[in-house]
């Protein structure tokens, strides 16, 4: 059935427990204070939570160093109050899936305490150690200008460990078996607990090949399999959702030829051209990459997102593509970061622009996959600069103009609540929003349902349409007999578009605005000519409305594979 593979069409919001929402008054979002928030989530009609870490940590890296994998952070409830939220969730319809940290553990994690105790000790082979620094100690930074090396001396240890990431988060010998059955047993544990799957966390360094003596690690793919084999027997229709940030010729390594290892992917590489689509109103580019990201199983997807919770990454851009994203979008040295990257929200990065963010969204709901959000987004939250790293794009939830914006009573938050200038809780915030027909919020919220009523976007095969502007985007997609077109307009100027819709005799005559009132008719000759204001975009339906009743209704996954391409 369809519904097993509800990845496919879906609406993931990605949040962060501890930024939430506060129920107990300690300036820590918990729990009990997200379950009361499930109703607005209902609301605005995501279908997916991506939960960030929440196990017991110290919280050095947000909690991706993690000292517990089987437990909850205190600060944050019990794990009783985890499964009173998985259920909340299943009550409204709504999956959860979690992070899967498991490149790394925290430094205060048990086992490596025992393992740097001793040599002999059974868990020294799950840490990755050398005797003398090894030559490359320099090289393979993930946060560099912040992060000094990859391996560090261990004087309890007397040897050198490995860690990819901070030198607080010893990176897991995952070679070793006994790591690898640890790493099932934690998925286990959670899918019992109640999730529907996992974003696994810097997936190409879990499976590189890890030691003092490997120069080029080398991605072991077949773990990935076994991971999913272990989720299939345990719970079928669970996934797991790889940050990968890699090139698109390796795209199928980590799906696998056979659709048998990751779900889903995050898709930077057309993430960082979406970037530059938006800087420079240039969308080639952009298409290129959507081209390029194309092949994938039938049963895979790609999820799409604008921001995350690390900085925007552009280190896949030419460098002088790079050089007009950061003129753009984050011209001062504080605004970007680890050499690559600008650290900023979306909306301020947009400057705030609702012609902008509105592009911005229509173009995420409709690339071809399943949409990521980031909380807060749907407000237009704003970035505090003055906190290091990516904790400026981490500030508490905006939920109305109480003190602290309603995020907790305390005077303490765990991060400052941003109350100043333009993006300060007292502008942006959801009560406000709620209470606005024209609000972001309510723009949101009336884009996602339509985002789910067109399923085409999620299963479907798409193909970009000519158009002489590069300022135009034009994407069709093709399911089950029906057809749906968007157009995007980068510029800031308006913009004549013309195209054919490319469908064979009358078809593609008539295109019905999902959106709004104004249907478009083409000549004589199937031509559509639109005229499209600045930073505009369409949504239509090819053809004309009786779609539901061309739609076939065999609804099971076999059919979705053989319409989908492979
Ligand atoms: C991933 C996370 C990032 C974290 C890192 C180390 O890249 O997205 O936030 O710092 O892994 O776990
Ligand atoms: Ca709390």
């Amino acid at each position: 059935m369809i519904d097993d593979l509800w990845y496919k069409n879906s609406v993931f919001y990605c949040l962060s427990v501890g930024t939430y929402m506060d129920a107990n008054g300690d300036g820590i979002g918990d729990f009990k204070g997200l379950l009361r928030r499930l109703d607005y989530l209902q609301g605005l009609g995501i279908t997916t939570i991506w939960l960030m870490p929440f196990q017991p940590s110290p919280g050095k890296d947000d909690g991706y160093d993690i000292s517990d994998y089987y437990g909850v952070d205190p600060r944050y409830g019990t794990l009783g109050d985890f499964v009173e939220f998985t259920h909340g969730c299943r009550q409204r319809g709504i999956r959860v899936i979690i992070d899967l940290v498991v490149n790394h553990t925290s430094d205060a994690h048990k086992w490596f305490r025992e393992a740097r105790s001793s040599k002999e000790s059974s868990y020294r082979d799950w840490y990755v150690w050398a005797d003398k620094k090894p030559a490359n100690a320099g090289k393979g930074m993930v946060f560099p200008g912040v992060q000094k090396s990859t391996w560090t001396y261990d004087k309890e240890a007397r040897g050198w460990y490995f860690h990819r990431f901070y030198d607080f988060q010893p990176d897991l010998n995952t070679s070793n078996p006994h790591v690898q059955a640890e790493i099932l047993k934690i998925m286990g544990f959670w899918i019992q607990a109640g999730v529907s799957g996992f974003r696994m966390d810097a997936v190409p360094f879990v499976i590189a090949t890890k030691g003092p003596k490997v120069r080029t690690p080398v991605e072991q793919y077949d773990m990935l399999r076994s991971l999913r084999e272990f989720l299939q027997w345990r719970q079928g229709n669970a996934i797991i959702l790889g940050e990968a940030n890699v090139l698109p010729k390796t795209d199928m390594e980590y799906f696998g030829k056979d659709g048998d290892r990751m779900h889903m992917m995050f898709n930077f590489h057309v993430n960082q051209h979406l970037f530059y689509a938006l800087a420079s109103a240039d969308s080639r580019p952009l298409a290129k990459a959507m081209v390029e990201t194309k092949p994938r199983p039938a049963t895979a997807q790609w999820g799409h997102f604008l921001r995350n919770h690390d900085e925007l990454d552009l280190g896949r851009l030419t460098k002088d593509q790079r050089e007009v994203v950061f003129g753009a979008f984050g011209p001062e040295k504080t605004m970007q970061l680890y050499e690559r990257g600008i650290r900023r929200r979306l909306a301020p990065m947009l400057g705030g622009d609702r012609r902008r963010l509105e592009l911005a969204y229509s173009l995420l709901y409709t690339l071809p996959g399943t949409s990521v959000i980031r909380y807060g987004d749907e407000i237009g939250m704003g970035d505090n600069l003055d906190l290091p790293e990516r904790n400026c794009a981490r500030t508490p939830m905006q939920w109305s103009n109480e003190p602290h914006a309603g995020f907790t009573e305390s005077d303490k938050p765990v991060l400052p609540v941003i109350d100043k200038g333009p993006y300060g809780y007292e502008h942006v915030n959801v009560a406000k929003q709620r209470r606005d027909p024209n609000s972001l919020l309510n723009w949101t919220e009336r884009m996602i349902r339509m985002r789910k009523e067109v399923p085409e976007i999620g299963w479907g095969d798409f193909q970009v349409i000519a158009t002489r502007d590069p300022a135009a985007l034009v994407v069709r997609y093709d399911w089950r007999n029906n057809s749906v077109l968007f157009v995007h307009n980068f510029d800031d100027k308006p913009r004549e578009v013309s195209f054919t819709v490319g469908l064979a005799g009358d078809e593609g005559k008539l295109l019905v605005n999902l959106l709004s009132e104004d249907h478009s008719e083409a000549n004589d000759r199937g031509k559509h000519t639109l005229l499209l204001e600045a930073y505009g975009y369409r949504w239509y339906r090819v053809g004309g409305l009786d779609y539901l009743l061309k739609r076939s209704d065999i609804d099971t996954d076999a059919a979705g594979k053989a319409s989908h391409p492979a």
